[in-house]
């Protein structure tokens, strides 16, 4: 079954006390909700910094559904990489999840498909579940292209996997225009796109993959879009970037999300 999934990647922001004090705020905030049902359906992830991930794993201890992601790995096993991270450092800290395929990675760090899939296979060898990343950048949307563009991301990377690997992802249909920038896809832009991509899925690994596969969405979703993006049929969640910072923001989206019916 698809899994309503709602994560917040809090990108290179927040000291360490103002990341303590934010999962505290969204804790807290779970914790006195009173506008959350079928909690079991929706898994909450937070994705901070390398830095913080051991201190949010200690704090989220003992808390149902809420996992912990990193914001990328490195695409090798170990050894002579100053500054990187590996997948099973990560693991070994307790983390379930890795955002993988960012389009501020692929862009300002210029990781290809080739990278980015010895990225999936490790985090896959170390037990996390990749939250891939894909989305079109504005000039391939206004000239018609998006579809092409995304179909050819899906292609060259998570479609070249086996099937009871391609299971375990999480696609996070992201937008680059509309990250960042306030600039939203309307409700009927992302569920056409999300529509698609389930479609193509279907085509590659057939109808009992399409219903295991969550497809997130992911630009400058906040708590005031959250409830129109996330009603449409095929968006399975959110990734959440700037509105994951702010504690009552992000677990307004969280009942947002309980709430839909999928
Ligand atoms: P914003 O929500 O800040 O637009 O960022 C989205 C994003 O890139 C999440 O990964």
């Amino acid at each position: 079954m698809r899994r309503k999934i709602i994560a917040g990647n809090w990108k290179m922001n927040n000291t360490l006390p103002e990341a303590t004090s934010l999962v505290e705020g969204i804790l807290n905030g779970l914790e006195q909700s009173t506008n959350i049902t079928n909690r079991d359906l929706l898994d909450i992830v937070l994705a901070p910094p390398y830095p913080y991930l051991n201190l949010c794993k200690d704090l989220i201890k003992g808390k149902q559904g809420i996992y912990i992601a990193a914001q990328n790995c490195y695409s090798e096993e170990k050894g002579a990489y100053t500054g990187e991270v590996s997948a099973a450092m990560i693991s070994s800290i307790g983390a379930k999840y890795v955002i993988i395929g960012h389009s501020e990675r692929r862009n300002y760090f210029r990781e290809n498909s080739q990278m980015l899939m010895k990225k999936v296979d490790l985090a896959l060898k170390n037990n996390l579940r990749p939250i891939f990343c894909i989305g079109e950048l504005i000039h391939e949307r206004q000239s018609e292209r998006h579809f092409k563009v995304v179909r050819q991301q899906l292609a060259d990377t998570v479609f070249l996997m086996k099937e009871n690997d391609f299971r375990r992802i999480i696609i996070a249909y992201e937008p680059v225009w509309a990250i960042g920038t306030g600039l939203t896809a309307t409700p009927e832009q992302a569920q056409e796109m999300h529509s698609f991509i389930r479609q193509l899925i279907g085509v590659k690994f057939g109808r009992k993959t399409i219903n295991n596969i969550s497809i997130l969405y992911g630009g400058s979703c906040n708590a005031a879009n959250a409830a129109s993006l996330f009603a449409m049929p095929d968006v399975d969640g959110g990734l959440i970037g700037g509105a994951s910072l702010k504690a009552g923001d992000f677990v307004s989206m969280i009942e947002t999300l309980s709430n839909t019916n999928k």
